[in-house]
């Protein structure tokens, strides 16, 4: 048996295929495109779903990828064993209704046999169970001992994931174990014991299964196949733990060397080296397809698995920010298959780096928290946290599980783990059933994206906003109709449109489109999944019918604000490389007739400086009046020309590149100005952070920024006719009235003072005896703190020996005060008691001394019933 390395494996795989005249594809992104059922790629099949339900046109109907995945539901045991993983890349070979198990199977054997060199003996085959088809091919076609097939049910050999393509399949084992041949009964053991692994899934997709549940025979078959690629290396590599794959290896030596921590001689140091590796090649990964950490969706996945790498770095006592640097290894094995990890290394860096350091705050913040309640159940008497909250803690904070059994356990408190783990299932369920309520196909699963595959689109509106053509098709109400009628509303499909359908963050044109017998109005404009452009429309008089000639008018002067912001935002993007640094790379743009927006990653808020030099350098090169020129060339020519591509672009085969002279260069398939001087001006409204090392800038161009600064400008003359000066005094006289208010503030202060020394009298005049303890209770309006706390102080002077009960309301502010003698506190007053149930009356919360306790409220209806209450508890003290 051949030695072989996980790269060398995968190149050996497409070449093979290569040799069957496919079409070998580098992987596409992790992020799927137009698909709500999944949050991650999960196997090879995943991103040409389009192509397996005839959705699109597939660029050759042969096809091989080496697919990086991601699957995460097995992540509690991920570390655990030496097979578990999130991360694998899936080796498959596809037909889109070209050939089927005839051509797979021989193969299938042929690679398995000939190129690994994988001994015959050592092989086993299992099929569908009343799939003889597939029998007679196997023991046809190649030349498998017969006995070493096995027919296994639905479970083990049909494959399908909810609705969608499926159909029967048959897959490649190996046996680890020597000797003699096994039974059917023995090779299900087998299987069970891991002595024989599953490593080629070759699926016969015959079927597409509808919502009812309904196997409804495909027009043409398909040919979906998958190899776990870390699998079969294991196998290649003699080992059984994807931990001893060469690449993986190298991973996991590199984190045992920065812990200090030998791998084989602990468990559960084991378990935190395996965790480490795995993760930290998802998150590589993730980031590099664009990835960022947040709370919800993939951003969340990536979030779990990046702190559950970073908690594990400090069970091994790692206590340092670390994962970076074990980055390293990913990158540097990885590269030559995935180019992209090369390109973004220092971004993906840094992005760890981050999220890292925000995690390391967590465990700060969440030790607060946890001993916040541990001091309640102190002070309630009570040992043990509540599964809810440790959950709370778990879940919101990201503040891990065993981190808090460890503190409780310090502190003699015991943790109820069975409310823990119940509210874990719930959650849990919660996410389930929320996964199945999406289809197989996510939102793809409509009329519009069932266009017959015959009718083209083309777009011819880079030079032009009116063309005549021909209408291909219309859908009213979910249905294909042949007319759309006055007042309807539906698609129309041309065969020729000057409309632009939204794409690349360019929003869909409006317009027109005119018949013979009637007139719709264009109110979007949208691609369906294949591509064709759908007009969005409404009819406003009489008719249009399939089949007549159309004249398609497009809003120009819409348009033209478009193309202006459009083109500024590739210019804003080079010259935020310029200014900030090469560092920054779009995340994601929108161009509407009113603005633009971008967002890019950057790590900190841009100065005011930054900005105006940003603002400045565009508005320069808008004033040299650059070309701008488009050029349509392959993906390699735009890269060597130094064109930047965002994430998606590497996968077509010819692309469009924008520059706007020799300032910027990009891929792009919007529509632009012909010259930057068409802009005609540019100006920053806003910079704002959206994500963790996301920021986001608006901006306006042309006629838009002129209006936004004459509003400018127009408050100025507002101000200068208001303050009755100069616009250039108006500062100086703002602040000139700023500090006579000051002043004022402080004689109003005094003012304030005096009156409150009338109520003083007042009160004074009312001093009740209550439990043999002096009282003065009273409320008083218009006195802030500082004067309730001085009026306080002086009726506790006049009284000598009793308690002050006090309520003021100032500008809407409730507050409370109390104030006891040490004979009243003697009597048992105490006045942060007293004071927590009046603030409670009027819907506030405070506490203090037993001498002074002060309080906020926030009803001030209830103020004279919570002085009652004061009143009350003072009567009830002795009781
Ligand atoms: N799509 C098949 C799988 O994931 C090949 O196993």
């Amino acid at each position: 048996m051949k030695k072989m390395g996980l790269n060398e494996l995968r190149e050996a795989y497409l070449e093979f295929f290569r040799g069957k005249e496919h079409l070998t594809l580098p992987s596409f992104p992790l992020v799927p495109k137009n698909d709500n059922s999944l949050l991650l790629i999960n196997a090879g099949m995943a991103p040409l779903k389009p192509y397996f339900t005839g959705v699109q046109t597939p660029p050759n109907r042969r096809m091989a990828t080496c697919q990086k995945c991601i699957r995460t539901g097995d992540i509690e045991n991920v570390g655990k064993t030496s097979r578990h993983g999130t991360f694998f890349e899936m080796l498959g070979n596809f037909s889109f209704g070209d050939y089927f198990k005839e051509e797979v199977i021989p193969w299938a054997w042929e690679f398995v046999t000939k190129t690994l060199e994988l001994p015959k003996d050592r092989l086993y085959v299992t099929i569908y169970l009343d799939d003889d088809e597939a029998f007679d091919i196997w023991t046809k076609s190649t030349d498998i001992d017969p006995t070493r097939i096995f027919r296994l049910g639905k479970k083990d050999n049909f494959w399908e994931i909810g609705q969608g393509p499926c159909g029967p399949c048959s897959e490649i084992h190996f046996d680890r174990g020597e000797g003699k041949i096994l039974t059917a009964e023995e090779f299900v053991k087998a299987g069970d014991e891991d002595r024989v692994v599953e490593f080629w899934n070759l699926v016969f997709t015959q079927f597409d299964k509808d919502e009812f549940g309904n196997y409804n025979k495909l027009a043409s078959p398909n040919i979906d196949t998958g190899m776990g690629l870390e699998r079969i290396a294991t196998i290649m590599q003699g080992t059984n733990s994807i931990f001893e794959v060469d690449t993986i290896k190298a991973i996991l030596e590199e984190v045992s060397k920065v812990s200090g921590v030998e791998y084989g001689k602990d468990r559960n140091n084991d378990i935190s080296l395996r965790v480490i590796t795995d993760h930290i090649r998802s998150v590589t990964f993730m980031i590099g397809d664009g990835i960022l950490p947040s709370n919800e969706g993939r951003g969340y996945v990536l979030r779990r698995l990046l702190r559950r790498a970073a908690r594990h770095g400090r069970l091994l006592g790692i206590n340092n920010i670390f994962l970076n640097k074990i980055c390293d290894v990913v990158i540097s094995n990885s590269c030559g298959a995935y180019p992209e990890l090369k390109e973004k290394e220092e971004y993906i860096k840094k992005v760890i780096k981050l999220e890292e350091e925000r995690f390391s705050e967590t465990i700060d913040g969440g030790i607060q928290i946890l001993n916040d309640y541990i001091d309640e159940l102190i002070k309630e008497n009570k040992n043990t946290l509540s599964g809810e909250k440790a959950f709370k803690l778990y879940d919101t904070y990201g503040f891990p599980l065993e981190l808090t059994e460890e503190i409780l356990e310090e502190k003699g408190i015991k943790l109820d783990i069975e409310g823990f783990n119940k509210e874990m299932k719930e959650q849990r369920e919660r996410a389930r059933a929320a996964r199945e309520e999406s289809n197989y196909m996510g939102s793809e699963d409509t009329i519009l994206n069932k266009l017959p595959n015959e009718i083209e689109t083309e777009f011819v509106g880079y030079d032009k906003v009116e063309v005549e053509s021909k209408v291909a098709t219309i859908v009213v109400n979910e249905g294909f109709s042949t007319a759309i009628m006055e007042g309807e509303e539906g698609v129309l499909v041309t065969e020729k449109t000057p409309f632009y359908a939204e794409m690349g963050g360019q929003i869909g044109d409006v317009g027109f489109i005119i018949g013979k017998e009637g007139k719709a109005e264009v109110l979007d404009c949208k691609n369906n999944l294949a591509g064709k452009t759908l007009h969005f429309v409404k009819v406003i008089e009489g008719k249009i019918e399939k089949g007549e000639e159309v004249k398609l008018v497009v809003d120009g002067l819409r348009r033209d604000s478009i193309r202006k912001n459009h083109t500024a935002t590739h210019m804003l993007h080079t010259a935020l490389k310029e200014i900030l640094g090469n560092h920054v790379q779009q995340s994601g743009s929108y161009v509407d007739e009113e603005r633009l927006r971008f967002d890019f990653n950057h790590f900190t808020a841009l100065t005011e400086e930054e900005i105006k030099s940003i603002e400045k350098l565009v508005n320069y090169k808008i004033m040299s009046v650059l070309p701008v020129i488009t050029d349509v060339m392959t993906i390699e020519e735009a890269k060597e020309k130094g064109a930047v591509a965002l994430f998606d672009d590497k996968y077509k085969a010819n692309v469009r590149v924008v520059s706007a002279g020799d300032f910027s260069k990009e891929l792009c398939g919007g529509t632009h100005v012909g010259n930057t001087g068409e802009i005609g001006v540019f100006k920053i409204i806003s910079e704002a952070g959206v994500a963790a090392g996301v920021r986001r800038i608006e901006a306006l161009t042309g006629m838009n920024a002129i209006a936004y600064m004459e509003e400018k400008e127009n408050v100025i003359k507002n101000l200068s006719h208001v303050l009755k000066c100069g616009e250039k005094d108006i500062l100086n006289k703002v602040n000139a009235q700023i500090s006579e208010m000051k002043i004022k503030d402080k004689e109003i202060s005094e003012l304030k003072k005096e009156l409150a020394s009338g109520s003083e009298e007042a009160l004074l005049n009312n001093i009740k005896e209550i439990n043999g303890v002096k009282f003065i209770s009273g409320v008083v309006e218009d006195i802030d703190g500082d004067a309730l706390r001085d009026l306080g102080d002086k009726l506790r002077d006049k009284l000598v020996d009793g308690v002050v009960l006090l309520g003021s309301l100032n500008e809407g502010k409730v507050q409370f005060l109390a104030m006891a003698s040490k004979g009243a506190i003697a009597k048992g007053v105490h006045c942060g008691k007293i004071i927590k149930e009046v603030a409670t009356v009027a819907g506030g919360s405070g506490g203090g001394r037993p001498d002074m306790a002060q309080a906020g409220g926030k009803l001030p209806e209830k103020m004279e019933e919570a002085i009652a209450k004061g009143e009350e508890l003072l009567a009830n003290l002795s009781k």
